[in-house]
This record gives structure tokens, sequence and C-alpha cells, in this order.
């Protein structure tokens, strides 16, 4: 089975408690959490700060995809405020493998994210180091895009990668995954599903969490 991890991005922030139940009463293992800065990408979502509240609101993983630039400014903030995995992207680290060790060293686990337009090979030499690869299905900035087709391809080259290497690195696919393609991007060898709008523009977000969960099975 998959791990479903719900993107609070597309969630209603007028209604950011009644969403935290729902979440942690449905069967989603992790809260995906969007960190944008204007700057790495062309929108801004939210700081520490509103992690903080997330930690408060729920005792499952904290999964913090941080779309910002020089994120070793802010490791130690995040790290206070309770994330328990941090992602960092390839494209915004100049020092990846001293990122990364900051990382580990706060007692996090250590993620990074690929762009759609960036090879596998940017990433090869440190995949032995981290905890997740999070392959991005659409160019990171905002929620509710379509999916790229090409990752489906860029999912198995990084699942061979992995199993050659008999490495525990887990597979997270993050943008544009439905429950029309969800089963499909798991075949291919994806362990987490970050779902935002799929989630939190359905009519019933509890089912359609489950629907995610039980994807494998249909395969
Ligand atoms: C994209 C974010 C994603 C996004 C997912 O920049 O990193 O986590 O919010 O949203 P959906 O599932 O709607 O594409
Ligand atoms: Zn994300």
């Amino acid at each position: 089975m998959p791990i479903v991890a719900p993107s609070l991005l597309s969630a209603n922030f007028l209604n950011l408690e009644a969403e935290c139940r729902m979440l942690n009463k449905s069967e989603a293992d992790w809260y995906h959490l969007d960190v944008m800065d204007g700057r790495f990408v062309p929108n801004i979502s939210f700081g520490p700060m509103l992690v903080a509240f997330f930690r408060k609101a729920t005792s499952k993983t904290c999964d913090v995809h941080l779309m910002i630039e020089e994120p070793e400014r802010y490791a130690e903030m995040f790290h206070q405020a309770g994330a328990d995995i941090l992602t960092v992207h390839v494209e915004a680290c100049r020092h990846l493998h001293r990122n990364i060790q900051q990382i580990k060293n706060l007692g996090m686990k250590a993620g990074v994210a690929v762009n759609p337009h960036t090879p596998l090979s940017a990433i090869q030499e440190i995949l032995n180091e981290i905890d997740l690869v999070c392959l991005m299905g659409v160019n990171p900035g905002f929620g509710g895009q379509q999916f790229i087709p090409h990752t489906l391809h860029k999912i198995r080259q990084l699942r061979q990668m992995v199993a050659e290497r008999m490495l525990n690195v887990l597979i997270e696919v993050d943008g544009g995954v439905t429950l029309e393609n969800a089963a499909e991007i798991v075949s291919a060898g994806a362990d987490v599903l970050v779902a935002g709008n799929t989630v939190f523009r359905s009519p019933d977000p509890i089912k359609t969490i489950s629907a995610l969960k039980s994807v494998c099975l249909n395969v």
C-alpha cells in the first residue's frame, strides 16, 4: 500500500482545524506541507509558524517540502517547528551534501526533490545519504496542475537505481496525482503519493484518501 500524504496547500485555510480533524481520522499517513518563498518558485505559501500549528494538530508524520532558496538558513527553524522529514530541492542547493548532513544532524529525515527537467543523474551521488526522493510530477509552485506523463519514466528509472544500490530510499511523487493516474504511478514504483486538489476538492476527502490508499490492490 502506498503512503498517502495529502498536501495542505489545497486545504481550506479558513477552516484548518476541521481539515486537520478530517485528516487525523482518515487513512492519510503523512501531512505534506509545502513551503514556498516567491523566489525558487513563483508563489508564496507559508513558513515555520504554520508548520508548528500543524505539528500541534496531529501526531502523523509532518513531511515538509521546502521550495525555497538557501534552505540551510531555515533548517533549524523547521526542526524547531516539528518537521519530521525535511525535503530540499536539488536545484536550490549549491552544497547539497552539506545541506543533507545539516538536516540529519538536526535529527530529521532528509529528502531531495527533483524538478521535471532535472535528470536523475543529479542525485545519484547523494542517493545513499538520503531517506526520500520527491519526484515532481509538475513544475512546483501551485496545486491543481496536470501530471507530466514523462514522470512515469523517471519513477521507473529511480526505482531501478534504488534497487541496484539496495537502498532504503522512499520514492515520493508530488503534483498532479489523481484517482485516475495513481495506480500507474504506484506500479511504476512510487512509495508515497502526495495529493492536494484530488483530496481537498473532492466531495468526500476521507473516501478519496481511502481510494488512494488501496490503489495498489487494483493494479
Ligand atoms: C506543488 C506542490 C505540491 C502540490 C500538490 O508545487 O509541491 O505538493 O501542492 O498539489 P496537487 O496534488 O493539487 O497537484
Ligand atoms: Zn509538495
